[in-house]
């Protein structure tokens, strides 16, 4: 076989068409800017049509297909059924509603596809200086640590890895858990997050290891109980080694007394880590800072700029007051992945020594571009405002005989429920399983649920920048006019 041959048959997966596949990606730039321009006037949520599912279970394809067909595809089978998130009548869980910015720096970071592992690469810089601005932003030292993650979840694992072994008082990489002369014991409320159960039982501790204690009633962590706890603990010879605290509860956006935890965490010796996965950011807002005050003195900070700051997904990020003690929990350097001081292997930093992944994708580029956009101050005005739109609701539903407000608002989330004539609470609980879904189905506005105190609730977390008071008026009527067909 002749050499040109050879080059004949070598492929690429570079198109063989630049301008068609040019054409193709402006379409997708203007279709997708259409897309976030007109989603209020679509409805917040549709159920997948049966065929659609069909469709998205076909065979592994074999051959090519092209481009634009392949486009065809998702813009008929999975742009139309989203989760709704974006749409400003979308309250669930606790969602991020995406900036039109940040989309485009997706594309900017998958065209350059840095990995961000390491590397003398000015990707590395921008992450850094990210991280920098999180730790001004929360008022975090500047020889702290930090860690772009992939959300919540990872940042509050990366933090507690971080507690276990720093205040392990052995070797805990070398030994493992085994080696601890007693259980280890972490405390955090009720309320806790499940991500921080799941991140304890996956440092080997077992769930056992997460002493869950009681809240007040507004669902804030009972110090006295915590106190008791500890001190019970270390006379039955555990070994208690950190408090996480809550800057904003999933169920109800309560936030723990963060300065006397940051105390008891200083008396008794203990790491004090904070899931601020959404909380943290009230930060932001002068007139909102002071709810999260003593946050600051924490150990390590989970928080998520994928919620209340509105980024698509994903970014969290993880903050260590000590970041010698970070780098210990992660670094290893083998051979092939020396740390030089010259050439593409010489960065002064390199992120895969703070935290478990090698390769890592550029999520700080989108970070980056939307605060240079922005500017810090405008995302502390919109979480103001989502409050204060919260506030708007809990009035709403205060001055609305036939709805009950079953927590108190003490940030951006409203549990509320339809009560209307009804006494029996069993009743009023599948009556509002059913409104809800109503709700869901209809496509007006997408609230979530949980259960406070026993009662089924639904749920209204404000973490949307899209969300106008006219929004939660009409959730409002919507809620009673299903509500009251539901009773009649
Ligand atoms: C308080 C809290 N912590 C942690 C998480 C987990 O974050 P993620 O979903 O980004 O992993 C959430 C998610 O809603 C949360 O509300």
């Amino acid at each position: 076989m002749t050499g040109s041959r050879q080059a004949q048959e070598e492929e690429t997966l570079d198109p063989h068409d630049w301008e068609e596949i040019r054409a193709l990606g402006r379409q997708m730039v203007d279709d997708m800017i259409d897309y976030l321009r007109d989603v209020r006037g679509r409805p917040v949520w549709q159920p997948i049509p049966e065929d659609v599912k069909t469709q998205l279970q076909d065979s592994l394809p074999r051959h090519p297909m092209p481009a634009r067909d392949v486009y065809d595809a998702f813009k008929r089978n999975v742009l139309p059924y989203p989760t709704g998130n974006i749409h400003p009548r979308f309250w669930g869980w606790v969602m991020g509603s995406g900036t039109v910015t940040a989309m485009l720096s997706e594309m900017l970071a998958a065209g350059i596809n840095l990995n961000q592992g390491g590397g003398a690469q000015a990707g590395n810089l921008v992450e850094s200086q990210v991280i920098s601005w999180c730790k001004e932003m929360l008022g975090f030292p500047e020889s702290a640590s930090g860690l772009l993650v992939s959300g919540g979840s990872m940042a509050n694992l990366i933090g507690l890895a971080v507690a276990r072994n720093s205040r392990a008082g052995f070797d805990i990489r070398r030994e493992g858990i085994v080696g601890a002369p007693g259980p280890m014991r972490f405390y955090a409320s009720s309320e806790v997050h499940s991500s921080v159960q799941k991140a304890i039982e996956l440092l080997g501790l077992g769930n056992n290891a997460l002493r869950l204690i009681p809240v007040r009633p507004d669902f804030t962590i009972d110090i006295q109980e915590l106190k008791d706890a500890i001190r019970r603990d270390r006379s039955n010879g555990f070994l208690p080694l950190c408090v996480i605290g809550c800057a904003g509860t999933v169920n109800t956006g309560a936030t723990d007394p963060l300065a006397t935890l940051a105390d008891l965490c200083s008396d008794e010796q203990l790491w004090f880590h904070v899931d601020g996965a959404f909380g943290a950011l009230a930060a932001l807002s002068p007139e909102l800072r002071q709810a999260v005050t003593g946050m600051e003195r924490a150990d390590s900070i989970a928080f998520d700029m994928h919620k209340w700051m509105y980024l698509p997904y994903e970014v969290g990020c993880t903050l260590v007051r000590d970041a010698e003690a970070h780098r210990h929990a992660f670094t290893l350097t083998p051979d092939y992945l020396e740390h030089t001081t010259r050439g593409i292997g010489g960065s002064e930093i390199w992120f895969s020594d703070y935290g478990v992944q090698l390769t890592r994708g550029f999520r700080a580029l989108k970070v980056w571009m939307s605060l240079k956009e922005h500017g810090i101050e405008k995302f502390g005005r919109l979480i103001r405002q989502n409050v204060e739109q919260a506030r708007y609701l809990e009035t709403l539903v205060r001055a609305t005989p036939e709805l009950q407000l079953v927590a108190p608002v003490p940030l951006n989330i409203v549990c509320f429920r339809y009560s209307g004539s009804r006494a029996d609470a069993g009743a009023l609980d599948a009556l509002n399983k059913e409104l809800l879904l109503r709700l869901h189905e209809g496509g007006v506005a997408a609230p979530s649920y949980t259960v406070i105190d026993g009662k089924y609730a639904l749920r209204v977390c404000i973490t949307n920048h899209r969300t106008k008071r006219e929004d939660l008026d009409l959730l409002v009527a919507e809620v009673l006019r299903l509500g009251r067909g539901l009773e009649g």
